[in-house]
C-alpha cells in the first residue's frame, strides 16, 4: 500500500518530470491524488510544479476543508468534483500543455469528441474528449459542468484553458494526459491533409481488449 508520504514524493517527482519536458510552465497547472480516506492532496496554489515541496502540499478534506500545508490550488473543486463522481479515479492532472491547450481554443462544430481517434492509444487511453465552455479558473460554476461530464469522461478539456484528466493512479493519469497531448499535436502536423482516424469496430475492438 502507497503511504501519504510516499504520494508526496511521487507528486513532487511527477510534478517536476511534467515541467521539465515542458507539459508545465509557470505556475500552471495543479495535480491531485485522493488518499484511502478520501481527503486529496493537491498541489498548492500558485506553486511552480517544477519546484513542489512534499511538506507544502495542500491537504484537503473530500467536503474541501482544509486539513494542512499550503493553501491548495484554486481548482480544487474542480479536482473534487471528479473525485465525487468517479469512485475508481484515485488521481487528476490538468496541465496548460501547448498542443492541447491550442485545441481548446478552436471553434468547435460538436463539443462531444473534439480530438479524432487518430491512434490505438489515444482510444485506450484517452477516449471520447468533451470541450467544456469556458469559465474563468477557479470559477465554482465550472465544478457543475466537469461533474456531469465526470460521469461518463475520464479526460475533458476545458475551453481557452487545457485537460483535466483522471485515472486509478498518478501514473496512469499522466499517461493518459501525455497520450492526449500526442494527439494534439498529431491533430495539427497533420493540418488540412486528409487523416484517416480509427473508425467504428476498431475502436470497439480496443475498447473490448483494454478496457473492463
Ligand atoms: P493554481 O495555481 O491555483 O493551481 O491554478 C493554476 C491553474 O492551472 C489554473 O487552471
Amino acid at each position: 500500500m502507497t503511504t501519504e508520504k510516499q504520494l508526496r514524493q511521487k507528486l513532487v517527482q511527477i510534478g517536476a518530470l511534467l515541467y521539465n519536458r515542458q507539459l508545465a510552465h509557470g505556475s500552471a497547472g495543479n495535480l491531485s491524488v485522493r488518499l484511502n480516506d478520501g481527503s486529496i492532496l493537491i498541489t498548492p496554489t500558485n506553486s511552480s510544479l517544477g519546484s513542489l515541496q512534499a511538506e507544502r502540499i495542500s491537504k484537503i478534506g473530500p467536503d474541501g476543508h482544509m486539513i494542512s500545508g499550503d493553501p491548495p490550488s484554486k481548482e480544487y473543486f474542480l479536482h473534487l468534483s471528479v473525485y465525487q463522481e468517479r469512485p475508481s479515479a484515485k488521481a487528476i492532472v490538468h496541465l496548460h500543455s501547448t498542443y492541447s491547450v491550442a485545441v481548446s481554443c478552436l471553434c468547435h462544430e460538436q463539443t462531444e469528441d473534439v480530438l479524432p481517434p487518430l491512434t490505438a492509444y489515444h482510444v485506450m487511453r484517452v477516449g471520447k474528449l468533451p470541450l467544456v465552455r469556458y469559465f474563468r479558473p477557479g470559477d465554482r460554476a465550472l465544478a457543475q459542468e466537469v461533474r456531469v461530464l465526470s460521469k461518463n469522461h475520464s479526460a475533458m478539456l476545458l475551453a481557452n484553458h487545457g485537460p483535466i484528466v483522471s485515472a486509478a493512479s498518478l501514473e496512469e493519469a499522466v499517461y493518459a494526459y501525455e497520450e492526449l497531448e500526442e494527439t494534439a499535436k498529431l491533430y495539427f502536423i497533420i493540418g488540412d491533409r486528409k487523416a484517416a482516424p480509427l473508425q467504428g469496430e476498431e475502436i470497439a475492438e480496443i475498447n473490448r481488449v483494454f478496457k473492463n
